[in-house]
């Protein structure tokens, strides 16, 4: 075997055995390089007679082809393999089941809040709000219940530092509200409220609706009828029996404890109401002989129990999707 033909043979070999695209440019470089082995046997073609150049050239030219053309084969191959790698790994299974768009929905008590509010609109009252951590003066000084008054221990009390409370419920709203504005007053206003009490009809946080009614001759007759008319239409039911039972409240003179009266005939109380006390006007600046009116507090939570059939409060508060899921 010729000289040519022992490097061609061993040149093959070596661009067969590349493991890579890297390797196969260095064996590459390797025989056709600068000072590659073939390029070595071209350089010496002119220490040669030209008789022998001739068939020499031609034999040394045939195997620099066959080595280029081997040399392509290769690398196409290793093109084609990486090609196919990618894609591989880049495909796509379109036959998969999509992740889907789960929609989102309310809460139940959102929702209860919502509709509520939506009644009172109809009924001309609009929606009011106040802060959730609220001074000792708005939430009990002046609803009538001074310090010290025994009243305080109708609602046990989460206390911040400085004095103030996270409100116990939303009547300070009522005070707010009056102390910006004067009468004619028609307001709702709904909010979370705070107590030191837990068990399964009581949660540290839940929701109240504060109503409030402030205008020349707003009598207890109007307190009777816009609070059961509410909750006949709330209830959807014409015949719904409504009961204002005599009661005591600091901020209130009348008053009286909402109850209706359930399908099983048992009366379920759902709210305090009464005529704003004359005190509650004057710490607000309202003059009690030109202005009377009523306002009541009912349990948002209540609400929705009673609407959705739900006997547990804490279901509301515990973030299960699967009981959540159902009331959209
Ligand atoms: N604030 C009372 C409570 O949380 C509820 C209440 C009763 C509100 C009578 C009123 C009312 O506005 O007139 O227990």
């Amino acid at each position: 075997m010729s000289n040519v033909d022992v490097i061609l043979k061993e040149g093959l070999a070596a661009l067969d055995a590349a493991a890579d695209l890297v390797e196969l440019e260095q064996v590459k470089a390797r025989y056709l390089g600068k000072s590659g082995a073939l390029t070595e046997l071209l350089k010496q073609l002119g220490k040669l007679s030209p008789e022998e150049r001739k068939s020499a050239g031609a034999t040394i030219n045939a195997a620099k082809q066959a080595f280029e053309t081997r040399h392509n084969e290769v690398r196409d191959g290793f093109n084609a393999a990486k090609l196919a790698a990618q894609l591989a790994a880049e495909s796509l299974d379109v036959t998969l089941p999509g992740r889907g768009i789960t929609p989102a929905g309310l809460h139940p008590v959102t929702l209860t809040l919502e509709r509520i509010t939506g009644l009172f609109a109809t009924m001309g009252f609009e929606v009011a709000d106040g802060p959730e951590i609220e001074s000792d003066f708005h939430n009990f000084q002046a609803l009538n219940i001074p310090e010290n008054h025994p009243a305080r221990a109708m609602q046990d009390t989460f206390y911040v530092e400085g004095g103030d409370v996270l409100r116990t419920h939303t009547s300070p709203i009522q005070v707010r509200y009056m102390l910006d504005n004067q009468p004619p007053i028609k307001i709702v206003a709904p909010g979370r409220v705070y107590r030191v009490d837990s068990d399964a009809t009581h949660s540290p946080m839940f929701h109240q609706m504060e109503g409030l009614w402030i205008d020349q001759n707003v009598s207890f007759a109007d307190l009777k009828a816009t609070i059961t008319e509410f909750l006949r239409r709330f209830f959807e039911r014409d015949d719904m029996q409504v009961r204002f039972r005599p009661s005591f409240f600091p901020f209130t003179e009348t008053s009286a404890e909402i109850d209706v009266l359930d399908e099983q005939g048992r009366w379920l109380e759902v709210g305090g109401s009464g005529m704003v006390h004359p005190n509650v006007l004057r710490n607000v600046g309202i003059d009690p002989e030109k202005y009377t009116g009523f306002a009541f507090g009912i349990g948002l939570d209540r609400f929705a129990m009673l609407r959705y059939g739900v006997n547990d409060l804490r279901l509301f508060f515990e973030n299960d999707l699967t009981f959540l899921k159902q009331f959209n």
